[in-house]
């Protein structure tokens, strides 16, 4: 069983990665490989809006022209079967290397051929406020809305908050373990 993280923030020893770490943890505890990638030590350019209309050869063959990271990390989420997206939260909503690649991914999925990559793939959001603490369920909103746009098969979105980061961690393990056994099409709870 392959797993990805894919995460929005910078800082591998942040609240994100915490959060991730704990996720990741009990993915692992069901036997999955993990992969983990963060987003903003990779190459992910903004949408280019390439034609007048604000389209480009995404609507046509739900292909990106832009040659940086985007099509690999794309390739490792269809490749593994189950996905894990966290980002932090910044002003209620997703991180800016989150919505970069999010921003790209769902244009490619608009057409049939780049939906197909990710379509039922099982995957989970987990949106960090690590700050006020305020802001989390609004940015799992838009998490899950792209994400779902992307064709993924979102089974559950978690937000998080600085004040109960531990508490959530714990949450997180048992999730990752579930989502494994989810995955292969198990009913029951894994045990706590
Ligand atoms: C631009 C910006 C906006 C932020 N907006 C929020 C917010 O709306 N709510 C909140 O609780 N924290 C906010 N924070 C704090 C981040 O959520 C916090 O720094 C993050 O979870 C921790 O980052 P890390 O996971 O990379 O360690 C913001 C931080 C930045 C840099």
């Amino acid at each position: 069983m392959k797993a990805v993280v894919i995460l929005g923030s910078r800082n591998p020893d942040g609240q994100t990665a915490t959060a991730a770490g704990a996720l990741a943890e009990g993915l692992r505890s069901q036997g999955a490989d993990v992969a983990a990638f963060y987003l903003p030590q990779m190459h992910i350019e903004s949408c280019r809006q390439c034609d007048s209309a604000g389209w480009g050869v995404c609507r046509q063959e739900g292909r990106c022209v832009i040659e940086d990271d985007l099509d690999g990390l794309v390739d490792a989420v269809a490749a593994a079967d189950v996905a894990a997206f966290a980002t932090p939260v910044y002003f209620a909503d997703l991180s800016e290397s989150m919505k970069a690649f999010t921003d790209r991914l769902r244009r490619c999925c608009v057409h049939k051929a780049g939906k197909a990559k990710l379509a039922g793939t099982r995957a989970v959001g987990v949106c960090v406020a690590g700050g006020s603490g305020g802001g989390a369920p609004n940015c799992c909103a838009r998490l899950h809305s792209v994400l779902e746009l992307c064709g993924l098969d979102v089974v559950d979105m978690i937000p998080v908050r600085r004040q109960n980061l531990t508490l959530k961690c714990r949450l997180l393990t048992q999730t990752g373990a579930w989502l494994v056994a989810h995955a292969r099409g198990e009913q029951a709870d894994p045990p706590a």
